[in-house]
């Protein structure tokens, strides 16, 4: 699901197995698979870059010039090529993103896509833009 934040897109995206599992196979492809550039709270600084690994919870806007990527979740799609696992595929210059919002190399986009502070208020809430006190 979308939705609006401080004016910008957040997606909460649930994610399967095969999808976490896919995740790590696409390292080689990636221009910051560890996430080494700031963009995401520390507890998101991981392989799946979120609190909870079924949920990817990010800032909907290419870190190129500030489109909305489209979730593209179809594996391999003719127009995405044989290699693509789902994602988001920015269509105004080309960036491609995986199901942890990490860029590809190769493509416009300088780095991944935006995470902000979230923490979860139970099982089924969460707070966007705040952290405080979560675990
Ligand atoms: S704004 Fe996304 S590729 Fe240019």
């Amino acid at each position: 699901m979308t939705v609006a934040w401080r004016g910008k897109p957040v997606w909460i995206l649930h994610r399967t197995k095969q999808n976490l599992a896919d995740l790590k196979t696409l390292d080689s492809q990636l221009r910051d698979p560890n996430s080494e550039v700031d963009h995401q709270p520390p507890y998101c600084k991981n392989e799946y870059r979120s609190r909870k690994p079924e949920y990817l919870i990010v800032i909907g806007i290419c870190t190129h010039l500030g489109c909305s990527p489209t979730y593209r979740p179809e594996i391999a799609p003719p127009d995405l090529g044989p290699d693509w696992k789902g994602g988001y595929f920015c269509p105004c210059h080309g960036s491609r993103f995986d199901l942890a919002a990490r860029v590809y190399k190769g493509v416009p986009a300088p780095t991944n896509l935006v995470i902000m502070k979230y923490m979860y208020l139970d099982e089924t809430r969460v707070l966007i833009g705040k952290d405080e006190g979560a675990a």
